[in-house]
């Protein structure tokens, strides 16, 4: 059985995969501040914001991870509004620890009980290759973590790990509905940036890194799950 650990499986995207790898039968671990209601998930309660989420991601992986087959999936995210010129500097820190050190920290935590077949999947985002304004820090950190994923290929040789990053476009969650504050006509224009006309559905994410943790072909690779966007 894998072991499957998910940060931000209490709700959207998270939520969806969690509930995939349960039903594939894998030991399923979700890592946030509020619970998974899905039965069968268990839950490490963590703020990843935090100074203390370092001493309690080490605790974790040392008392209930034993070594194996591990998938982590990097998922937790924070989304600011901020630009270059306005910016709340201890909210950039705050975004950068969820988004970034965080997937660091588990990483670390981790790696030692990670056996060959295992992988790390990065959850990025259409804003990880390029930017729109008014997302500073938001850009800043997924950009990151295309760095990140590539640099963990390079350095897990030989392991028998693999790693990928998944970059979703506008999927109907918490994260986007608040992002527009649940405005319908922003949500429209949203869906018609999409060639299909249509916000993605966290399931569709879901299967997206389901496929990418169990096939080690894709190593290294930046995977668009966008539905298309239409160019201007
Ligand atoms: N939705 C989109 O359109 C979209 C597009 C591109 C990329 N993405 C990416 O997809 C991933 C999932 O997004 P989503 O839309 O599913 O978001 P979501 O519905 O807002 O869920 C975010 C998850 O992150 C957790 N989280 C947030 N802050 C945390 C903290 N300080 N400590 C621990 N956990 C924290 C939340 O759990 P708690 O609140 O329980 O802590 C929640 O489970 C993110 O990486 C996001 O950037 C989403």
């Amino acid at each position: 059985m894998k072991t499957v650990i998910i940060t931000g499986a209490s709700k959207g995207i998270g939520k969806a995969s969690a509930e995939t790898f349960r039903r594939a039968g894998d030991r399923v671990i979700n890592i946030s501040r509020t619970a998974s209601s899905l039965t069968g998930v268990e839950n490490c309660l963590i703020d990843l914001s935090e100074e203390k989420a370092e001493a309690a991601v080490l605790q974790f992986a040392e008392k209930e991870i034993e070594p194996g087959v591990i998938i982590l999936v990097h998922n937790a995210a924070r989304l600011s509004s901020d630009s270059v010129r306005e910016i709340d500097l201890d909210r950039f820190r705050s975004d950068l620890a969820i988004n970034v050190i965080a997937p660091q920290l588990l990483n670390k935590a981790l790696l030692p009980k990670m056996t060959t077949g295992s992988a790390i999947i990065y959850i990025g985002s259409t804003l990880a290759t390029k930017a729109v304004p008014g997302t500073y820090s938001y850009v800043v950190t997924k950009h990151a973590l295309i760095g990140m994923m590539r640099a963990t290929c390079q350095d897990l040789v030989g392991t028998g790990i693999h790693t990928a990053c998944i970059c979703p476009g506008f999927t109907d969650t918490e994260m986007l509905r608040s992002g527009v504050a649940d405005d319908q006509a922003v949500l429209d224009s949203l869906k018609k940036a999409s060639i299909f006309g249509r916000l993605i559905k966290p399931q569709e994410i879901a299967d997206t890194i389901y496929f990418a943790a169990n096939n080690p072909v894709i190593n290294g690779a930046v995977i668009h799950a966008n539905l298309g966007q239409v160019e201007h």
